[in-house]
């Protein structure tokens, strides 16, 4: 008992106790932080999705319908999934305004939070495809090249093959994909929008999806300035040196052809 009280004098009593106190703060703060954060995501979840109905009941219930059923106007948008809100409203198709062949691209007029906000609201409705993380769509670890192989094959009959775009029937199109944010060509291709079919990760794997945006940045990137002059439409480096073949080799000979008779007539003259 003498030492203890001995010690509590000590000067650096106060010291030791302070520095349990502060140990004892942090041990409690791990346990109880992380149970704390995931309350707090769960909370910021749930108002996001409060705001997003809001904002859904005056800008797509109307064609939607009022718990997203959908009416004579619009489909259901349950299950759609998030990922289709935001490729949706985030390339101005949604909300729709005029009726058409095609809900085109046009101005968007929500900002990226509240399509955050639309997009969960929509997403509780049913379970669907999540919007991608970056490192999903970005350039890491992607081959161009397996990419144009993919694109050719499963894009290039509706889109040309530099993405260009085309005309399908009745008055649809399949789009230009220049200037088409990563992230949308992702969500395009799990989601399917109007005539184009959906590629989910069975049919094309996640890597093949980066491969293809890749591919698309690529050429795009390099169109402007073709380094031949015309681009003969991108068909590849087979037909391009067709092209070439056939109409170079076909001047060279005409010219040929041409010397040889003028070098004749000038042999009889
Ligand atoms: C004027 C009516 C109209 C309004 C308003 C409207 N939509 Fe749509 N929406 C449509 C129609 C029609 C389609 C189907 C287009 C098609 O596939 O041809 C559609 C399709 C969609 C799809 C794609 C569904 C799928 O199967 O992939 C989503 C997502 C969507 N709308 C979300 C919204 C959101 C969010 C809003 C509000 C910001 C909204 N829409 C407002 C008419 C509307
Ligand atoms: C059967 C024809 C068809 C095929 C095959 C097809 N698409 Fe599409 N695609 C379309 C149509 C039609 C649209 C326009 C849909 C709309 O406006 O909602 C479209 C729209 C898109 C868009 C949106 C462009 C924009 O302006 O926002 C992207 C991105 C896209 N397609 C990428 C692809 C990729 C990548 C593939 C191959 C994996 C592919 N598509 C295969 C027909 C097709």
């Amino acid at each position: 008992m003498k030492k203890l009280s001995a010690r509590r004098r000590h000067p650096l009593a106060a010291l030791v106790v302070l520095l349990l106190a502060l140990a004892c703060t942090g041990g409690l703060y791990a346990v109880f932080a992380p149970a704390d954060k995931a309350q707090a995501d769960e909370t910021a979840q749930s108002l996001a999705i409060e705001e997003g109905k809001k904002l859904y009941a005056v800008g797509c219930a109307s064609c939607h319908g009022t718990g997203g059923q959908g009416t004579t106007d619009g489909p259901s948008l349950v299950g759609v999934g998030a990922a289709a809100v935001d490729f949706q409203v985030g390339t101005g198709r949604m909300p729709a305004q005029q009726p058409g062949a095609q809900v085109p691209r046009k101005k968007v007029i929500y900002s990226q939070a509240e399509i955050d906000q639309l997009a969960a609201y929509v997403a509780s409705l049913g379970a669907g495809p999540a919007v991608p993380s970056e490192e999903k769509y970005g350039p890491e670890g992607a081959d161009i090249a397996k990419g144009g192989e993919l694109f050719r094959t499963n894009c290039a009959q509706c889109h040309n093959f530099t993405g260009k775009g085309g005309a399908l029937t009745h008055g649809k199109y399949a789009p230009t994909l220049e200037d088409v944010d990563p992230k949308h060509i992702y969500q395009a291709m799990q989601t399917g929008p109007q005539n184009m079919p959906s590629f989910p990760d069975t049919t094309l794997s996640e890597q093949n999806k980066k491969d293809i945006i890749a591919y698309l940045n690529a050429v795009n990137g390099e169109e402007t300035e073709s380094p031949g002059g015309l681009s003969l439409g991108g068909l590849g480096p087979v037909t391009e040196g067709l092209f070439g073949w056939i109409f170079g080799l076909g001047a060279c000979i005409a010219v040929a052809v041409w010397v040889a008779a003028r070098t004749a007539k000038a042999k009889k003259s």
